[in-house]
């Protein structure tokens, strides 16, 4: 007997899939995702991925070691595409038997997914159009993350609302979808669901978890902030390409248009070739972000945070999250 059987049974599908008890998974945050936070997720029925972020392989190795110390359930690994070691941390995770590749931040590189399913796990994309994930299927993609710009850290330009009524009708019944950005109560779970997801991907609600490794002070800002603070950044030079990045608004946000100036500069006097241009914008997000969670420099750090953050009030165990969470999606899904 479950105690959410109307939520349990739209979930199935993606629970299956996942191998957890809830097809709730918590979105890879770099910094924050480490073996704490995932092994809570996983331990409490969700599914936890790790931000491998910009790690070496070793880094990698142990941080996978290390959670599988603390959790015997599944949980992901996420990759980002234009990582330059991208087949040796598919190598880590293949001696792991890590059972889910989460391939994050552009386009796959050619023979990864390929090396993912050799290792027998599966894969899961994030698309950001329905074209490019009918593609990503047929190469191979067993499960897609739709991410909305209502979410914490790089976003894309359409939100939630509207990437859930293009995809899921069209994939939903085939497919495996699951559903990002702006999730932070079990009503809109419940919504996503009836729409065809298989499941949902929360950051923002988990990010200040009692078992998150984040800062005392970053996860009193969260407390602190409201929907409209947690603000898109600019781009300053249509030259220099920004992937917007969602965080709460402080000195940092100043900051970052000023590495962009800076940068742009450097294009201009011929310092740089482009794509060291953005690899620079890349590790400044990376820094900024290790500043406020680790060092909890809230003022000149990245405060990345989706439009959710207002939801998020005090620090709970994830264990009670998760519970708030489905129990709202069944008193949804009851009163339909
Ligand atoms: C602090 C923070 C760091 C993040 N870092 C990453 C990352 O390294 N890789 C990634 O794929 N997504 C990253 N994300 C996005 C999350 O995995 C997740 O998809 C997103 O938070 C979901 O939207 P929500 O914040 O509205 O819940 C990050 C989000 C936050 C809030």
């Amino acid at each position: 007997m479950t105690t959410f059987p109307k939520t349990a049974a739209l979930m199935r599908r993606g629970s299956e899939f996942l191998g957890s008890r809830h097809a709730i998974m918590c979105g890879a945050m770099s910094w924050v995702s480490e073996r704490n936070l995932v092994s809570a997720i996983s331990n409490a029925g969700g599914f936890g991925v790790i931000a491998c972020g910009a790690m070496t392989p070793d880094l990698l190795d142990n941080e996978i070691a290390e959670t599988k110390k603390r959790t015997d359930k599944p949980f992901g690994v996420n990759l980002i595409t234009m990582h330059p070691q991208i087949l040796d941390l598919i190598d880590v995770c293949a001696k792991h038997r890590v059972s889910h590749v989460v391939l994050a931040g552009g386009l796959p590189p050619k023979g990864s997914v390929e090396k993912i399913k050799e290792m027998g796990a599966k894969v899961i994309c994030f698309a950001p159009t329905l074209a490019l994930a009918k593609k990503l299927l047929r190469s191979g993609a067993d499960a897609m993350v739709i991410e909305g710009m209502e979410a914490g850290g790089h976003i894309g330009p359409v939100s939630t609302s509207v990437l859930a009524q293009e995809f899921l009708p069209e994939l939903a019944e085939d497919h495996l979808v699951f559903v990002a950005g702006g999730i932070g109560r079990g009503e809109a779970i419940a919504g996503y669901l009836e729409m065809g997801a298989a499941g949902v991907q929360l950051g923002t609600r988990f990010a200040c978890a009692a078992e998150s490794i984040a800062h005392p002070d970053f996860k009193k800002a969260f407390f602190r902030a409201g929907a409209r603070d947690a603000v898109a950044s600019v781009q300053v030079d249509p030259r220099l390409p920004v992937i917007p990045v969602r965080a709460l608004k402080n000195k940092g946000t100043e900051l970052f248009t000023a590495k962009q100036r800076e940068v742009a500069g450097l294009l201009d006097s011929e310092g740089i070739e482009m794509a060291e241009a953005q690899l620079q914008i890349e590790h400044y997000w990376a820094g900024a972000l290790r500043r406020a969670v680790i060092d909890g420099d809230i003022e000149n750090g990245s405060l990345m945070a989706g439009q959710s953050v207002g939801m998020v009030k005090k620090e709970e165990p994830v264990a009670d999250i998760i519970a708030e969470l489905l129990a709202e999606s069944e008193t949804a899904l009851n009163r339909r």
